[in-house]
């Protein structure tokens, strides 16, 4: 494996850009490979063996375009099947969860949020997950229709506004200090989030911590790029590009294929 082979990424569609945004700012001369599921959006409604099978698909397009590590940058995706793709690809493989270790950490009332997909919160990882926290009251907040809104584009809607304030305000009336956003579409609404929910309340993502982790791994691994110049990043989603386009900067390339 060369070191300029590209680092693939994959989500159901336009979330996982927030987690290749912390990428390329971390490590701006990696190629990438960005593949947006949107035809099969959202994850988060279908069943385990649904997301394992769209899951599969994507890493081994990933793996077959000569990607050095894939990072799932769906959290619904990391939830209900990291363990079985680790175990069916040789190339590492890097997940996202929510950030429950360190809202824990943050949280001074010891009541933290945590917004998510069905997906994510009813899986066995996440379940687990929680138990580990015995001392802290997690209010757990699935975020139905707001993947779908945001694919849509609409995300300066009122029906999105709605939304989060119907699941946001619950979760401050019980005390919520930190607020998880543990799915990679949500950093998108965080200025919506903020006129909602006090100014003292923190609003905490796994996007940095993945891609210090994905830079730690390649480090491992003898697989950083190093290259002094920025990197090739190509877009592929297997729906029409229109609204994807609007969440990439205009120089990189977006392409719609099948996969
Ligand atoms: N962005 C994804 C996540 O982090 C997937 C959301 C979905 O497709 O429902 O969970």
């Amino acid at each position: 494996m060369k070191n300029t082979n590209p680092i693939g990424l994959f989500d159901s569609g336009i979330g996982g850009t927030t987690i290749w945004q912390e990428i390329n700012k971390r490590m701006p001369n990696e190629n990438t490979v960005f593949l947006a599921d949107q035809k099969n959006a959202p994850y988060g409604t279908q069943t385990k063996e649904a997301i394992l099978a769209l899951s599969h698909k994507n890493v081994k397009h990933l793996v077959d375009q000569g990607c050095k590590i894939v990072v799932v940058a769906c959290n619904t995706a990391t939830t209900n099947a990291i363990d079985e793709l680790r175990a069916s690809f040789s190339i590492p493989i890097i997940g996202i969860e929510p950030a429950i270790k360190p809202a824990s950490l943050l949280t001074k009332t010891s009541t933290i949020g945590v917004l998510a997909t069905k997906g994510t919160i009813t899986s066995d990882l996440f379940t687990a997950k929680l138990k580990l926290y015995p001392n802290v009251k997690i209010i757990e907040q699935i975020g139905y229709n707001l993947v779908t809104l945001i694919e849509s584009g609409k995300l300066e809607s009122q029906e999105i506004k709605d939304l989060l304030k119907r699941y946001l305000i619950p979760m401050v009336e019980q005390g919520m200090d930190t607020l998880v956003l543990g799915c990679t579409h949500y950093p998108y609404l965080k200025p919506i989030i903020k006129s909602i929910i006090p100014d003292d309340i923190l609003i905490i993502d796994s996007g940095e911590a993945v891609a210090k982790h994905t830079q730690k791994i390649l480090e491992q691994n003898n697989l950083l790029n190093d290259s002094i110049t920025p990197g090739t990043c190509i877009f592929y989603s297997n729906v029409d590009t229109t609204v994807l386009k609007t969440f990439i900067p205009s120089h990189h390339l977006v392409r719609e294929i099948q996969f």
